[in-house]
């Protein structure tokens, strides 16, 4: 099996253009942990050298992957402003539900469990800021980057000027944008360290189980999330504000 046997993939290019490509090989990555959202913009061949795994390796499991699970929805084809309502009706929405459930059980267990399990208190201690944070960066893309982003697109098809935005170009929300996914990406990166994998220990209870599920769930949906935009939705957006900007 060769590189190019299989849909034209490249090492050289990056991690995230590969999940872009097909959101299949996410799994594939995260199996040795290659981080394709936050730090997706590192060729897949120099991400295989610094896990230590050669990329034939890899490809093996992206050919397993491919062959074992659906394909799913082609979001690299769909055009951003549909995308970028997707993302929020699907991503958005499930975040503003989760987070409060998130903080509430987190201070729970902190109560419950902080003697006998410390981790969890730290886990409190950040989700409160974590959930803040959040909840600010989305009004941000819903309420001045996406209906800009639909004004891009709208000025793509139509040919209508596209006006400069208060917060001076997408791009420039963008890098702010991209900045806050990090920072969030970093916050559950520490939460599966400090749980350990979100791994229920025997003395458990319910609130605590459901605490660590809701975790794991919730780190892998935001994962996504952040592909989405990081991947697909934002370098698309800064090319399109780029070519009206030179037409
Ligand atoms: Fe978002
Ligand atoms: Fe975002």
């Amino acid at each position: 099996m060769s590189l190019n046997e299989l849909q034209g993939l490249q090492a050289t290019e990056t991690v995230g253009d590969w999940v872009a490509s097909d959101f299949r090989l996410a799994n594939v990555f995260t199996k040795y942990g290659i981080d394709f959202c936050c730090g997706g913009d590192v060729p897949v061949g120099q991400a295989c050298a610094e896990k230590g795994i050669s990329v034939e390796t890899l490809l093996r499991d992206v050919e397993t992957a491919q062959a074992t699970a659906a394909v799913g929805e082609q979001y690299n084809d769909w055009s951003i402003d549909f995308l970028a309502d997707y993302v929020i009706n699907q991503f958005h929405a499930y975040t503003r539900k989760m987070l409060p459930q998130l903080v509430q059980y987190a201070d729970a267990v902190a109560n419950a469990h902080g003697a006998h399990h410390p981790e969890t208190i730290t886990i409190a201690g950040m989700m409160r800021p974590l959930a803040l944070e959040m909840l600010d960066h989305m009004n941000k893309e819903e309420k001045l980057l996406y209906p800009y982003v639909k004004q891009i697109v709208n000025s793509h098809n139509t040919g209508a000027p596209l006006p400069t935005p208060e917060f001076g170009s997408a791009e420039a929300l963008i890098v702010e944008m991209d900045k806050e996914h990090e920072e969030t990406g970093d916050a559950l990166e520490q939460f599966a360290e400090l749980s350990n994998n979100f791994a229920i220990p025997e003395d458990a209870c319910n609130t605590y189980r459901a605490l660590y599920n809701f975790l794991a769930e919730f780190e892998a949906t935001t994962k996504k999330h952040i592909h989405l935009e990081n991947n697909i939705l934002f370098p698309k957006a800064i090319r399109m504000e780029k070519e009206l900007a030179a037409a």
